[in-house]
């Protein structure tokens, strides 16, 4: 027991993971939730690579880093103003619109993108009939749309594990409001080649609305890829996208997100939303869109932690997708609920199951360092 108990003292702690090298800077900011490693743990081989005393968040595609300092300053300005009914997103949303080169009246925001694809989902839903959606793809829209109703046609990904956009097109039918696309896709962090995505966007939304959700857009660095943002520049119909300040701004817990679209869409959202921007993530929101310097370092961060988890795939013949976004997906062999069981006990927490791939894991990416004890882990357990 003594024995124990010595040994945890010696690994528990920041310490002993500053003590391999981790920057101190991994400790402050954002509250952990404490790792309080099991017996069993101490009793395995993981007990001997060095970890942080903290549970990782490998979850939920968050930006580890939190809100950028002038995000901080902001929410600290931002709260003078609390007491007061002001309509403090007017600013954020002129730089939003300025920054994408759209009308104000394009442009919406809402407490996140989540409630922006709560009111797709209800605009949806609101005749009877279906949406057609990839699958796997991210829940939020077409949940909402499932709840009030309507119909969903889930159209499988490809062998490749990509959007196919032709099934998607064949899939349409006469009662179909909507088609809703994830670029790049989650919980599959892969993209739709751009001109495949235009000419299926173009030719769909002549008779039906299209949602494009591009959450994960800033992290998207290849040419093959592009936003639909174009379309509704040039005015076209029947086209909504959504972003959000969640993911490469660091703002998750700050709620906010925004659609562009033609004015009389974005007008109809406006009177569908049934949240407010609050005015600390508002102002989080614009200080952050302009802190160039921060978003880079994400990037790179992000960067960096991904190279750690495909060098560890590519040195255990682990398949994975190719990530354009703060997420990779990789084929464990194993049931998700046994991968993430064991990731658990060695302080990690992993993406849930995302059926019908119960023998793949979505990782989301924490930073570097945090990655490069996720690697040692996996290794140790499935070598
Ligand atoms: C594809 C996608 N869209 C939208 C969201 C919702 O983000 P938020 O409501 O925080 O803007 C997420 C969150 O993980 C996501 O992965």
């Amino acid at each position: 027991m003594t024995g124990i108990i010595s040994r945890r003292k010696m690994l528990l702690g920041g310490a002993a993971f500053l003590g391999a090298g981790i920057s101190g800077s991994l400790l402050r900011g954002i509250p952990a939730t404490p790792f309080t490693p099991s017996v069993k743990f101490l009793n395995s081989a993981l007990a001997a690579i060095p970890r942080p005393d903290y549970m990782i968040r490998a979850s939920s595609n968050e930006n580890p880093y939190g809100p950028s300092q002038v995000a901080r300053e902001a929410i600290a300005e931002a709260l003078v103003d609390g007491n007061k009914y002001l309509n403090h997103g007017a600013e954020l949303l002129r730089h939003l619109a300025t920054q994408e080169n759209v009308p104000e009246e394009s442009v919406a925001i809402g407490s996140g993108s989540g409630e922006i694809l709560c009111v797709g989902g209800l605009m949806a839903s609101l005749s009877p009939g279906s949406v057609v959606c990839p699958d796997p793809t991210f829940g939020g829209l077409i949940g909402y749309a499932s709840d009030f109703g309507t119909e969903l046609i889930r159209v499988p990904v490809n062998s490749n594990m990509e959007t196919d956009l032709e099934a998607m097109y064949k899939a349409i039918r006469p009662d179909t409001s909507m088609v809703y696309l994830c670029n790049p896709n989650n919980p599959i962090p892969n993209l739709i080649e751009k001109n495949a995505l235009r000419d299926f966007v173009l030719e769909v939304s002549r008779d039906r609305m299209v949602f494009v959700d591009e959450a994960y857009h800033e992290f998207v660095d290849d040419p093959a890829y592009e936003s639909m943002m174009g379309l509704v520049r040039d005015g076209h119909r029947n086209i909504i996208i959504s972003r959000t300040a969640s993911k490469i701004h660091g703002l998750a817990a700050l709620r906010v997100g925004f659609a562009f679209a033609h004015p009389e869409h974005i007008a109809d959202i406006n009177n569908k939303m049934t949240g407010q921007l609050n005015i600390a993530g508002a102002r989080a929101a614009l200080a952050s869109y302009q802190d160039m310097a921060f978003q880079d370092y994400t990037r790179q961060q992000n960067r960096k932690a991904l190279d750690i988890v495909e060098a560890m795939c590519e040195e255990m013949a682990v398949p994975y997708i190719k990530s354009h976004a703060n997420f990779t997906f990789i084929h464990t062999g194993r049931d998700i609920d046994e991968v993430s069981a064991a990731m658990r006990e060695a302080g990690i927490l992993i993406g849930r199951p995302f059926p019908p791939f119960r023998d793949w894991a979505r990782v989301s990416m924490a930073k570097p360092e945090e990655m490069a004890y996720f690697a040692q882990v996996y290794k140790a357990l499935y070598s």
